[in-house]
């Protein structure tokens, strides 16, 4: 593998905590549409593992441009499970199907919402309701803030810096999001506590 392509070393900090998360939450043979991949890492870490324990994901991983795109092809061109990457901005109204089936079986997404403007938020919602199959569901990581919980310093700091570097970004309220699901007809079903202050999200399209 090239040496020199973008790597993110908090990807590979939370990249098995993660896949004990999804180990649970994704069927065999699961189809899976992850936006925003950026490195690639978690594709590839959650695909091999895949492989190792015959689970059969098939992985298709997205970034939002040509510039994202390349580096995250060549990272994950030889990785098995794993789809050639697709060009997908959340706020575009077109998201890919999944081929051959009732739609994708989870989308997934790490660390998006604080670092975009709040206007994803609505548009993974409702892209995500639009693609999943029925009883599919949306898994959402990255730090949030939790009504009734105290925001830790770590996260207070990581606000402060997100912000100063651009307006539109910051971490997002756990209720707000809530609202966004629900209003594109999501209904939320877990929040689960990760290392470092991070949290998983999970968003169900209901079945009937
Ligand atoms: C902090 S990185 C997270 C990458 C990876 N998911 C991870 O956790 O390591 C944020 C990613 O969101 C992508 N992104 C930003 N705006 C987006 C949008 N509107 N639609 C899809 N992806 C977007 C960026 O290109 C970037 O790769």
């Amino acid at each position: 593998m090239n040496s020199a392509l973008p790597h993110s070393p908090a990807a590979d900090r939370n990249k098995g905590p993660i896949l004990d998360q999804l180990r649970a939450l994704l069927p065999v043979g699961a189809r899976v549409l992850e936006i925003a991949s950026g490195t690639g890492q978690h594709a590839e870490h959650f695909a091999l593992a895949s492989r190792r324990g015959g689970w059969g994901w098939q992985w298709q991983p997205s970034e939002a441009t040509p510039a994202g795109l390349r580096p995250l092809a060549e990272r994950l061109a030889e990785v098995p499970g794993v789809r050639p990457p697709l060009m997908l901005d959340v706020r575009q109204p077109d998201w890919p199907k999944a081929a051959g089936a009732a739609g994708w079986d989870a989308v997934y997404v790490a660390n998006l919402l604080h670092i975009s403007p709040w206007a994803c938020a609505g548009a993974l919602m409702r892209g995500a309701a639009r693609v999943l199959r029925p009883g599919g569901r949306l898994i959402v990581y990255g730090p949030f803030i939790v009504e009734g919980e105290p925001t830790s310093p770590s996260n207070q700091a990581f606000d402060i810096d997100l912000r100063s570097r651009d307006a539109a970004w910051g971490l997002r309220h756990l209720s707000d999001v809530q609202d966004e699901a629900r209003a594109a007809g999501l209904v939320f079903e877990a929040l689960q506590d990760m290392p470092a202050h991070n949290r998983l999200l999970v968003f169900g399209r209901p079945a009937g």
